[in-house]
């Protein structure tokens, strides 16, 4: 991809875990809407449906349930003016001495090796001073010092480990050990002020269309959409998450830390917080949320929905849909596996047969 515009530079915000191409959200809303229809994606992500969508002057609504990928959406959608952003940089960096954080002995190795004393000491007082949920500065900061909490070695605050997911603390000591890396020596203001430069070099994106982007549960929120949103949508565009892939919450343990959760590199038992693993879980989380969306969509507008080919979710998927789109035609779209696709998970050398998109309409 090309950085010569705002847009560009912005897009791509943060790593996550199974992500749209650009290309195929630009392309799908192009087809399927004009300027000013609106879009809503119930499961958003990173929220490059939301994004892309104002961007090319649809006005977009977008429900995400994990704070990594809302930080990075909201980031995306309303960034902070850079002169502020740096302004509270400087006043975490300055306060770095005044927080302390109480590492668990489970963990002690982990942050041992994976950040120096000085990135810590940043890190846990950007932790305690960024009201990231109410502040659209502190949250674009914390967008930025997300991405690069962890990646490989001297281009981010970790020692080697991968971008988009943090794998287990005793997996990492092992690998680090193993390869005797240490912490890499950064000062983390020049290091922050250099990403903020090279993200703000080209302006800020220009989002003609208005955007909202809320932290919570789909089950639950679209309740509260129904009156404001009734028969406007004119594209709904989503991926749930798929049975048995990703556990959205677990791969971003350590980013879930710095927002201010506790350190934990469980299973979270909330529900719709870990990886589909029951079939009927999966069907009811899906017809909550397809059926209570069905009410937003306009009579002549489209659903879009890319998914797993494998065979699990895409038949739960493409039965719920006809169930809550009655009388709806669709069609089916094979995109095969390809370094693109959401199921390219790093390391997974299974079969993967890619995925498959659903498309909706009454005529
Ligand atoms: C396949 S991903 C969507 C990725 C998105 N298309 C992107 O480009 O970033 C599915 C998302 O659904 C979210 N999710 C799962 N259950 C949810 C729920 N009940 N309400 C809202 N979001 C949910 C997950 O946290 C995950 O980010």
């Amino acid at each position: 991809m090309s950085y010569q515009t705002a847009y560009h530079r912005w897009v791509g915000i943060g790593p996550y875990y199974a992500m749209f191409p650009t290309s195929f959200v630009e392309d799908t809303i192009k087809k399927y809407t004009q300027p000013g229809d609106w879009i809503f994606d119930p499961f958003a992500g990173r929220a490059s449906s939301v994004f892309i969508g104002t961007a090319l002057n649809r006005p977009a609504i977008g429900i995400e349930i994990n704070p990594v990928g809302w930080v990075y959406g909201k980031t995306k959608t309303s960034p902070a003016p850079k002169e502020m952003v740096l302004a509270r940089l400087e006043q975490i960096s300055l306060n770095a001495d005044s927080f302390s954080f109480k590492i668990p002995d489970s963990f002690q190795e982990f942050f041992n090796l994976c950040f120096s004393e000085q990135t810590l000491k940043f890190l846990v007082s950007a932790r305690n001073m960024l009201d990231w949920r109410n502040s659209d500065v502190d949250r674009t900061l914390m967008a930025f010092i997300l991405i690069d909490l962890h990646g490989s070695r001297q281009r981010s605050f970790s020692n080697q480990m991968r971008q988009s997911k943090a794998m287990a603390p005793k997996y990492s000591v092992r690998w680090w050990k193993e390869h005797k890396t240490t912490p890499p020596e950064i000062e983390p203001k020049s290091f922050m002020q250099k990403k903020i430069d090279w993200r703000y070099e080209k302006g800020t994106p220009i989002l003609p269309a208005q955007s909202e982007l809320i932290l919570g549960d789909s089950t639950q929120v679209i309740n509260d959409l129904n009156e404001s949103y009734q028969n406007k949508i004119k594209l709904l565009f989503t991926s749930p998450p798929y049975i048995d892939v990703t556990d959205y919450h677990r791969d971003q343990w350590l980013r879930l830390w710095m927002l201010g959760e506790e350190l934990s590199y469980k299973r979270k038992t909330e529900k719709h917080k870990a990886t589909f693993a029951s079939s009927i879980e999966y069907e009811k989380l899906l017809l909550d949320v397809f059926q209570k969306s069905s009410q937003l969509v306009c009579s002549d507008g489209y659903v879009y929905v890319r998914t797993d080919a494998r065979k699990n979710t895409f038949e739960i998927t493409l039965k719920v849909l006809k169930q809550c789109f009655p009388g709806w035609k669709y069609r089916t779209i094979k995109q095969p596996y390809s370094k693109n696709t959401q199921t390219a998970l790093f390391g997974d050398k299974s079969s993967k047969p890619g995925e498959k998109d659903i498309v909706l309409y009454r005529q």
